[in-house]
């Protein structure tokens, strides 16, 4: 399709020689364009008449937005980072109307980081929540009497130590702290990868202390499902490990007993809201790890395909690409496994042309993946990037992830500008929105379609990449058929509203 494009493109062209009438010029320049914003994501979408006046309420706002940073590029907030201007997204009517948009599915998510810093707080109030603090660290345990865990200061009731203080809001600003990475403070804001990621590594250890406790881990997940649920997501396909959980007594669960609660309280979630279609489960495990433990985590993952074959997705490696081992270096595991289990790869999250992390794209490809996690160095691999689209593997995008995580400081610099303007299969996600306080997809829709699309990106490519996000989801054919009558619906309610309420 593109070498006839191209053809057609150059014969024109070429044809051109003689002096054209300014009229004639126009056409063939408008012609051109067109030909080349039929290729973008949702180029082939038509809209109804009741979708192209919801499109040009929208399209009113986006240009307005657009021109004004045109004009004062020292406003343009996303050249910066996201944590300067994340507070003022609020004043946004583009990002008002993406707020109230079905999203469909949200497929790019790590488990253990869904969920806002507001809403770990409020786990933390839960009894029998003991604390160590030292230095800058905070541990957590749930448990009857004080933990046998080393502690450098000392266990205490988290309870108490709230009694005791004089002022409770800074008190509970400062535990809040270690939820998160979102700060305001200049040298977090810099974009040192290693020292970035060891603040993250940091966050997550303190939230999965936090949710080690069966009970609590239930309720974090409900939680984190109404939040997304909230931000008009239909369907999830998470990220997790399988840590083992406790309770209070001590007790250990085994290694499968996560994917139960899952289940479980996925099951529950769907019951109290009846158009939530559910998650499926990737399982993760930290690509650091030595063959055997990714021998042995393939094995429990068969297990758990085989109990719960309904919430079963698949399985991939997860940590920071540049420091962990290559796909490559897994090979014969992996690739043992991949007749019977689909793969998720993360690949190519890096900055780094020709490292073993940009490679793995190349493993990700070769191994088979159902799509790829970020694919945020594709652009670079003509080859691979023409796989990628003749195989219809689709890229995860997670641009606020890609900023927060030191990949790129400008998003118009994102690569996803390209996918987009090729056509590639694009899904947009958001990787772990509580750790940076991000809304679980609208601020990486917002970002995209405001920041990196075409200023002329409008509703048909927000809805092709609504539809793209059930489209290459693990879903299977009748249930995203399923999934597709219920979108379809919610969709038209939207587009009734923007197009009549929202003037
Ligand atoms: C951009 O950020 C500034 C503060 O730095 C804020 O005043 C302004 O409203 C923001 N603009 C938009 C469009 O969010
Ligand atoms: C809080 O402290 C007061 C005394 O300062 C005490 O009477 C009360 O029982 C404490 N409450 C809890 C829950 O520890
Ligand atoms: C699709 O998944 C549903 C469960 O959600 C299951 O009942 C059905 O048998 C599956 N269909 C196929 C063709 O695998
Ligand atoms: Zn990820």
């Amino acid at each position: 399709m593109y070498a006839a494009v191209v053809k057609y493109i150059i014969l024109t062209l070429c044809a051109q020689t003689n002096a054209w009438s300014i009229h004639d010029y126009n056409a063939e320049r408008a012609n051109l364009l067109e030909q080349e914003f039929g290729l973008q994501v949702g180029g082939n979408i038509k809209l109804s008449d009741k979708e192209n006046s919801a499109n040009n309420v929208l399209m009113r706002y986006k240009r307005q937005e657009v021109d004004e940073s045109f004009q004062n590029p020292k406003y343009f907030n996303f050249s910066r980072h996201y944590f300067t201007y994340k507070n003022d997204i609020e004043k946004s009517k583009v990002y008002h109307i993406i707020r109230k948009m079905p999203k469909g599915a949200a497929l790019h998510v790590h488990s253990s980081l869904m969920l806002s810093a507001e809403r770990l707080l409020a786990l933390t109030y839960e009894d029998h929540l003991y604390a160590c603090f030292a230095d800058d660290d905070l541990k957590l345990h749930f448990s009857a009497n004080v933990p046998q865990r080393p502690c450098h200061t000392k266990w205490q009731l988290l309870s108490v130590l709230r009694n005791e203080t004089e002022d409770i809001v800074s008190f509970d600003e400062n535990i809040k702290k270690h939820f998160t990475l979102y700060s305001q403070n200049e040298k977090d804001l810099k974009f040192d990868i290693n020292y970035v990621w060891e603040r993250f590594n940091k966050v997550c250890r303190t939230i999965k202390d936090l949710i080690a406790y069966r009970p609590v881990r239930e309720k974090f997940f409900y939680e984190a499902l109404k939040e997304f649920y909230n931000d008009k997501i239909m369907y999830i396909e998470l990220r997790s490990g399988l840590p083992i959980l406790y309770e209070l007594d001590g007790t250990l669960h085994d290694l499968t007993h996560m994917p139960r609660i899952y289940h479980r309280v996925a099951k529950r979630f769907k019951e109290d809201h009846p158009d939530f279609i559910g998650i499926k489960l990737i399982v993760t495990i930290h690509r650091a790890k030595d063959i055997n433990k990714i021998r042995k985590s393939i094995e429990i993952a068969r297990r758990i395909k085989e109990e719960l074959p309904d919430m079963f997705a698949g399985f991939d490696l997860v940590g920071q690409e540049d420091l962990g081992k290559p796909l490559v270096d897994f090979y014969p595991a992996l690739t043992e496994a991949k007749d019977d289990i689909n793969f998720y790869f993360h690949g190519g999250e890096t900055n780094w042309f020709g490292s073993s992390t940009d490679e793995n794209l190349a493993d990700a490809i070769l191994l088979g993946s159902k799509r790829i996690g970020h694919g945020y160095a594709l652009i670079k691999h003509p080859s691979l990037l023409a796989a990628v689209k003749a195989k219809d593997i689709a890229l995860e995008v997670n641009v606020i992830s890609n900023v927060v995580l030191s990949l790129v400081s400008d998003v118009r610099n994102h690569p996803l500008a390209s996918y987009l303007a090729f056509g590639m299969p694009v899904v947009l996600s958001s990787d772990d929105p509580g750790a940076w306080g991000a809304d679980p997809l609208s601020h990486d829709f917002y970002i995209s379609f405001v920041g990196i699309a075409s200023k002329r990106a409008n509703l048909r490519m927000l809805k092709q990449l609504v539809i793209n996000s059930i489209k290459y989801s693990a879903l299977n054919a009748s249930e995203k058929l399923e999934a597709f009558k219920k979108l379809f619906k919610e969709w038209d309610d939207f587009i009734e509203d923007l197009s009549t309420n929202f003037r």
